[in-house]
């Protein structure tokens, strides 16, 4: 059977105080509705619909790239009225995710487990047992069976002692979807439209309604302003901190390790604390990452060891290597195995041949260094003239004396020495020595300028 799914993403969001919608606020990384078109992704919908309201170009706008029935809900007058809104453009057959765009985690697990509970009933939901339910919607039964949701507003003094609720996730039938929403009326505390209401139409239609619970508590939990945004992203990184340790990654803290995308990890990775990863990262076997790292996009093969507070964006770094402290790779950074990087280096656009070190103090912009080759503390490639970058090219087993300017485009032979201090403005041939400075001047007993008298 073909599923849509249709997020309810009109809501204003106040309680956030931030001129950014609700639904575009980031967990994990990712803004919320994203994490809810990830996983309707996964579920194959045939459709995905989106309710939205407030700030609706700029969350159209955040996923232009997604396959998208953007349906406006002009004036919210409940969640009955904000389903009822897509049924211009709702499939005839087939079954309804109904999903909430400020519920991010909810896991492809529970509502797999709610279609398969709800195929021969036409009608379930996700409901939660919790001690104290104020403020949901109850979920009555009778003999087990459900009966009713009554919204806390409307609930009665025993009602309200009720400590299983309805979460806000249904699957539903379309075509019921079609024939009940447009009977809904807000006769209620509230005067809204509640789409809770169909729970009832499906029983006076005879049809018993299924129900299943989430895997974990936290898949259900909404978020209405930032205290809960902060508290549901960490357990959603407690959570994929257990998942990481279960592969075999050895977290020294997982309390203090945040994942914003996708880690794949080989065995025995070590990662100290602090550590941020975010975007799609990779780490070989025995990589070990140091405190306070930051890896985004990148790609580390096994045995390297970076320490502390090194910053990687859209890099490759080869086995072996060393990095750290205090280093950053920039995109397009590619370092061969057994390369060493070192403190306050930093590399962009440039590729590092198997073995070769800038150690201290440098930066290396659009070169490509040979192997084997040593860049002395304090080596800078001027890549640019203020209008136009140019390239740097350092061959095989050249070493580069430190504190030298290698004024792009230069190109550094195969077994070239620089002599430290040098600025080269000009191509060094294979196993040249070049030299760029001025005789060591020496005046015997100098006197130093002396304080004026006033
Ligand atoms: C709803 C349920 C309640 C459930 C609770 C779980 C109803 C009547 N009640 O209550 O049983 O326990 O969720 O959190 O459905 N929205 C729209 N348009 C509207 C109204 C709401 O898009 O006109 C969206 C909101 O942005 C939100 C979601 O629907 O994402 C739920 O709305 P909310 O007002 O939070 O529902 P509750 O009153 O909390
Ligand atoms: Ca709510």
């Amino acid at each position: 059977m073909s599923t849509s799914v249709i997020i309810l993403a009109a809501g204003k969001g106040t309680r956030m105080r931030s001129n950014l919608p609700k639904v575009l606020q980031p967990l994990a990384g990712q803004p919320l509705l994203g994490h809810v078109i990830h996983t309707a992704k996964k579920l194959q919908a045939a459709e995905i619909i989106t309710i939205y309201g407030h700030g609706g170009d700029q969350v159209q706008k955040a996923f232009a790239h997604e396959n998208i029935k953007w349906v406006e809900q002009a004036e919210q007058l409940g969640t009955g009225h904000a389903v009822k809104v897509t049924l211009p453009v709702l499939a005839k057959t087939g079954v309804s995710l109904i999903l909430s765009g400020d519920v991010p985690c909810i896991s492809e697990d529970t509502l797999q487990k709610l279609l398969n509970a709800s195929t021969q009933t036409g009608i379930g939901l996700v409901t939660l047992t919790v001690a104290d339910a104020t403020g949901y919607g109850r979920i009555v039964r009778e003999n087990g069976k459900i009966q009713a949701i009554v919204e806390h507003k409307d609930a009665s003094e025993e009602q309200r002692k009720i400590k299983e609720f309805n979460t806000g996730i249904y699957a539903v039938s379309n075509a019921k979807l079609h024939e009940w929403l447009p009977k809904l009326s807000n006769n209620n505390a509230q005067g809204e439209y509640y789409l809770t209401d169909i729970v009832a139409m499906a029983i006076a239609d005879g049809l018993e309604v299924a129900s299943v619970e989430p895997e974990r508590a936290f898949e259900v939990e909404g978020v209405n302003d930032r205290v809960q945004l902060a508290a549901l992203e960490r357990e959603f990184q407690n959570f994929q901190a257990k998942q990481l340790m279960q592969q075999g990654v050895h977290l020294i803290d997982p309390a203090r390790f945040d994942l914003r995308g996708t880690l794949k990890a080989g065995q025995d990775v070590r990662i100290d604390i602090n550590v941020i990863i975010e975007g799609n990262c990779e780490l070989g076997d025995n990589v070990e990452i140091g405190a306070g790292c930051v890896i985004k996009n990148t790609q580390i093969a096994a045995g390297t060891k970076v320490q502390p507070y090194s910053v990687f964006d859209s890099a490759i770094v080869g086995e072996n290597t060393q990095i750290g402290p205090f280093s950053r790779l920039r995109p397009g950074a590619k370092l061969a195995n057994d390369v060493h990087i070192g403190n306050f280096v930093e590399v962009k656009n440039s590729s590092i041949g198997l073995g070769s070190k800038a150690n201290h103090f440098t930066y290396l912009g659009d070169a490509e260094v040979g192997a084997g080759s040593n860049i002395g503390a304090g080596t800078i490639t001027c890549n640019y003239d203020g209008a136009n970058k140019f390239k740097t090219i350092i061959g095989d087993n050249a070493f580069i004396g430190s504190n030298s300017s290698l004024v792009a485009p230069v190109h550094i032979a195969n077994g070239a020495t620089v002599g430290a201090g040098s600025t080269i403005t000009r191509d060094v041939a294979e196993n040249t020595l070049a030299v760029e400075r001025s005789k060591q001047f020496a005046k015997e007993n100098y006197q130093r300028p002396q304080k004026l008298k006033k």
